[in-house]
Parts: structure tokens; sequence; C-alpha cells
């Protein structure tokens, strides 16, 4: 066992046994406003942006997403995620000592959206910070939460992915206004004597920068270039389905785990046929895929724990079974995470 702080109870050193990390409790937030495709065609009919229902579902599988109102920010969407989740865990926001959300929706430039999700939860003092992998983002804090609790310096950590997509697109572009909606997800990561997180790895290649972006900025008081959403659907296609397929050969070989092992794939929700290629390659059934992006559409780095605390909730995830989370997204950033739930 570790040596713990008496007041605190927080590890004070590193272990000779090893430390862990488990999801002790998962939560989820949908904006209410729900836009299905037949809503989002006839709106987008009014401003001369001609797409159907029957194009979206085929080529995406999505069937609606959420929109929330416009003075709803991440940090809102993710503090409703993050109280859901902590009830879950049978904790109080007084004992998460390390809070991370995974957004490229921030509510300002500066402080982090995490930060803020800290002044609501009205605690004080534990470290805080965003982290920006677009749509792998929660993997990422997922990684980062695990090491950091796992090198003893943190007991309880809350991971969020939070995003309000909605602001950044461009809804005169039909080729990706009709992908995305807006959500937010959350896990209590807690330190534990047994596994947790079994293994987990993290990608980027910066030469794909350009294939899904949001190009403007900041300068002098103005934006310069353009703030929406810009996107070749076809190259993060192609690339997004041999990654997804490499990144999840290395966790399993990683654990010493062959794909039969996975109760559940829970990967990024952007498009059914990428999840079910994904699943096809590994030999999965499509039946053990945990699929929300029919109902929740992509959610960015929302996506995996949106769709991670809707299968928990409704008794498809249960104690004791294998999840493999997967994420991939722009940077072009991409990474997995082998679960013991
Ligand atoms: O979250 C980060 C990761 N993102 C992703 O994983 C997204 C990856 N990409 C995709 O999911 C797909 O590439 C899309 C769903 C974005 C597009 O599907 P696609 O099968 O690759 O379609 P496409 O881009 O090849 O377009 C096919 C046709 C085009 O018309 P022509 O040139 O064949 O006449 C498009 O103009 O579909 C047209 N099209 C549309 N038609 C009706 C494009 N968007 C629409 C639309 N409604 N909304």
């Amino acid at each position: 066992m570790s040596s713990r702080h008496e007041a605190t109870g927080q590890p004070t050193s590193r272990s000779a046994s090893p430390i862990y990390s488990r999801i002790a409790g998962t939560g989820s937030y949908l904006p209410p406003k729900r836009w299905s495709n037949e809503d989002l065609v006839a709106w987008l009919a009014d401003r001369g942006v001609q797409t159907s229902h029957e194009w979206i579902v085929e080529r995406t599988g999505i069937e609606a997403r959420h929109f929330a109102d416009p003075d709803v920010t991440a940090s809102e969407l993710g503090l409703q995620a993050a109280i859901r989740a902590i009830e879950a865990a049978n904790c109080s926001a007084a004992d998460i000592d390390l809070i991370i959300c995974a957004t490229s929706t921030p509510d300002m430039v500066f402080p982090s959206t995490a930060c803020l999700v800290q002044k609501k939860l009205g605690v004080h003092g534990c470290p805080a910070f965003d982290v920006q992998a677009v749509c792998s983002g929660f993997v990422y804090a997922m990684t980062v939460a695990d090491a950091m609790i796992r090198a003893g310096s943190v007991k309880r950590a809350l991971v969020i992915g939070s995003e309000v997509f909605s602001r950044i697109l461009d809804f005169k572009d039909r080729t990706t206004c009709v992908l995305f909606g807006d959500g937010a997800g959350a896990v209590v990561l807690q330190a534990s004597d047994e596994p947790g997180i079994v293994a987990s790895r993290l990608h980027a290649d910066g030469q794909y920068a350009d294939i899904l972006c949001t190009p403007g900025t900041v300068k002098g008081g103005e934006i310069l270039g353009d703030p929406t959403l810009k996107m070749d659907g076809q190259a993060v296609f192609k690339l997004a389905v041999n990654v997804l397929d490499q990144v999840a050969h290395e966790v399993l070989d990683e654990a010493g785990r062959t794909p039969d092992s996975i109760d559940w794939l829970v990967p990024h929700q952007a498009n059914i046929r990428i999840m079910q290629g994904t699943a096809r390659k590994l030999r999965l059934p499509n039946s053990r895929v945990v699929t929300t992006v029919d109902q929740h559409g992509n959610t960015s780095a929302a996506s995996i724990p949106l769709a991670l605390d809707h299968a928990v909730r409704s008794g498809l995830i249960q104690r004791g079974q294998s999840l493999l989370l997967e994420g991939v997204g722009g940077g072009f950033t991409w990474g997995a995470v082998l679960v013991d739930y």
C-alpha cells in the first residue's frame, strides 16, 4: 500500500505496490433542445442549404443531435455532467483533487473551462486545466489523469469532455453542419490497488493539421481568419479507420490481451461507418459497439464519456467488463484507453 497523508488521505510518495486508477462513477448531460434530422433539414432549407434525412443517415448514422441555447457554455454542460459523475462515484466535489476538461470549444480564451467548472462546483485549490486534442481529447485527458494518479500525486480525478460545437459550425456548409452536436460527459477516476485502466496509448501527427481545423484566431481585438470548422471528410475518414485499428492493437498488446477479450468498444461517435469498420477489423460484432452517434451526432471530446455514461446507466456496461475507449480527431490526434470497468 502507498503511504497516505494523515489529514488529506492523499498519497505522499510513489508506493512500492502499484496504484491504479478505476472509474468510480460516470455522468453526462445533453442540452434539452433536440434537433432531429427533419428539424435541421427544414431549418437549413429556409436558409438555402439543401440536404436530406436520407443522406445524413446513410452516410453517418446520425438521426438527431442536441444544440445548447446561445448563452449556455461548455463549462455549464461540463458542470452538469460532473455533478452526475460525482454523485455516481458516491463522493463529493470536495473529494476531487484534480479536474481536467477536454474541450475545443472553451468558454473563453482563458481561464480554462476546467477552472470555471471548479468555480461552479464551489471547490478550491486542486489543479484544474484543459486538454485540447479535439475529438481525441477525452482519451488524452483520461491518460493524463491516470498517469497523475499512478504517480501518487492525485487520489480522485474528475475528467470531463464538454463541447458546444454548434458555436463553430458554418451552417452554410452542408458537408459539416449536419454532423456535430453539443453535450458533455464526465468520469471520476479513483486511485485503487487494482486496475482500472490497464493500458493507454496516445498519438498525434501535425502534418495533417489542415484536414480538420478551425483556423480562426484572435488578434488585435478581432477575429483573424475563419472561426468555423473545416473538414476534408474523406481524408479524415481514411486516416481514422487505419489509426483506430493500429492503436487498438497497441493497447491490447501492451496489456497482453486479444480483441475477443473486449466486452464493449466505446469509440468516438463521429460516423457509424467508421465505428463499425473499426469493430469489423477487430472481429467484434456490432452488438458490442456502444452507439450513441444516432441520437447525439458528433460531440467531439464529449462523445466518448457521453456514450460511456449512457451505456452504464442503461445497464449495457456492467462492472467487471473490459472496455476499449478510442478517439480520433483534429490535430491529427488519436488514442485508446483499455479499461477494466
Ligand atoms: O470527429 C472527428 C472525426 N471526423 C470524422 O471521423 C468524419 C470523417 N468523415 C466522414 O464521416 C465522411 O467523410 C462524411 C460523413 C463527412 C462525408 O461522407 P462521404 O461518404 O465521405 O461523402 P463525400 O464527402 O464523398 O460526399 C458525397 C456527396 C458529394 O456530392 P457529389 O460530389 O458526389 O455530387 C457531396 O457534395 O455528398 C454530397 N454531400 C451532401 N449531400 C447532401 C455532402 N454533404 C451533404 C449533405 N447533404 N449534408
